[in-house]
């Protein structure tokens, strides 16, 4: 089955047709951070607009580049006959970035009379990692633990099986992504502060310079919703101290500077690896499988390598390419046979408050 993927969740327009769920024929991003850059954050209002202007070509590209080998080719007319259905995120993410991408989709489904497929966002970080060709196929693993980490969320899920998805940790406030860029705005190195961060904090001597919270939430907080606190995260306090120490100890030097950078991403990574850690102890896992953005930082990896080593388990993370917000992950995970289809695709509304596992009819 070749599916035509398509994700506008955020900041950037995607698509990517994608067969038999794994094999990528193509894959276009067209990311927009240079338009945010300036606000030092993503505005909803350019986001939408820059996903209508883009959106068009983008999809064309990723046609003529599977079927004509040339991304800039015009496109022919019959190579939309290879394409089987039509895939697109539906949330989380949002609302008026969604809308753009799932108005495309179902006019294109319309229009080439192909089914539609609507895709969970989050799910699809997580399907991200078996678009690798080494990696195994999902369907012959058994149970597995799924960690989504980037810009607009941070969330543990169980997956008992393939195609099937529940949440048992989250992030109380902030993202880790989301508290990575907060971070670097206050150190003023940049937008998006992420992959900053990374790179600063591997210039430091040490890591342990400053003392940050782990982010531990209080059993008991009413917004675990009925989640175990352990298995949760809250970083909106570490931003707090981050702001605190810079006003009390500003570093006198690059040196000291690399050295806060690298405490601060130590406290980030420390408390996701940590709850990695209780959930694995849970239950019998098979394998850790990693996606989103903040999956690219180098000492999450280590760490997370380090976890899943000492509990015995293959440490699955997503091609580099494949970490951030793409399309393939969209059409791949319908290709496996995930999502929302028939009439109930056909009526779907965006969801930007959407979990992981989240049945929608
Ligand atoms: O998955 P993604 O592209 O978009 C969302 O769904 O949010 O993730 C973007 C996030 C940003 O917050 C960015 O700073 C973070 O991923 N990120 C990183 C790294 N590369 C990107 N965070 C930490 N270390 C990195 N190397
Ligand atoms: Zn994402």
């Amino acid at each position: 089955m070749v599916v035509l993927g398509i994700e506008s969740s955020c900041d950037e327009t995607a698509a990517a047709v994608v067969e038999n769920g794994r094999k990528v024929l193509s894959s276009v991003v067209a990311t927009q951070i240079a338009l945010h850059r300036p606000y030092g954050g993503v505005v909803p209002e350019i986001a939408s607009r820059s996903h209508v202007e883009k959106i068009g070509g983008v999809i064309r590209e990723a046609v003529a580049e599977a079927f004509g080998g040339n991304g800039d080719a015009e496109c022919d007319p019959s190579w939309w006959n290879n394409i089987d259905a039509i895939a697109v995120t539906f949330g989380p993410g949002l609302a008026s970035s969604l809308m753009v991408g799932l108005s495309a989709a179902k006019g294109l489904a319309l229009s080439l009379g192909k089914p539609l497929i609507g895709i969970n966002h989050i799910e699809a970080h997580l399907h991200s990692v078996f678009l690798d060709p080494f990696a195994p196929d999902p369907r012959s693993l058994g149970r597995c633990l799924g960690l989504a980490v980037s810009g607009g969320h941070s969330s543990w899920v169980d997956m008992p099986e393939f195609g099937k998805y529940s949440i048992i940790g989250q992030t109380l406030d902030d993202a880790a992504g989301e508290a990575f860029d907060k971070a670097a705005k206050l150190l003023g190195l940049g937008y998006p502060g992420g992959p900053i961060i990374d790179r600063v904090a591997r210039t430091a001597l040490r890591r342990d310079a400053v003392k940050f919270p782990r982010g531990r939430p209080k059993e008991g907080t009413p917004a675990l919703g009925g989640l175990r606190a352990e298995l949760c995260v809250s970083f909106s306090g570490l931003k707090t101290a981050l702001m605190y120490h810079l006003r009390n100890h500003p570093p006198s030097d690059d040196r000291e500077k690399a050295e806060i950078v690298a405490a601060y991403q130590e406290a980030i990574v420390g408390a996701l690896a940590d709850r990695t850690i209780t959930a694995l102890h849970s239950r019998r896992y098979e394998a850790l499988v990693v996606g989103g953005g903040v999956s690219l930082n180098s000492r999450l990896r280590e760490r997370l390598s380090e976890v899943a080593a000492a509990a015995r388990v293959p440490f699955l993370a997503a091609l580099p390419q494949y970490c951030g917000d793409n399309a393939a992950m969209v059409a791949g995970l319908a290709g496996m046979g995930v999502g929302v289809t028939g009439d109930a695709a056909m009526r779907l509304d965006v969801m930007p408050s959407l979990e992981a596992g989240d049945i929608v009819a």
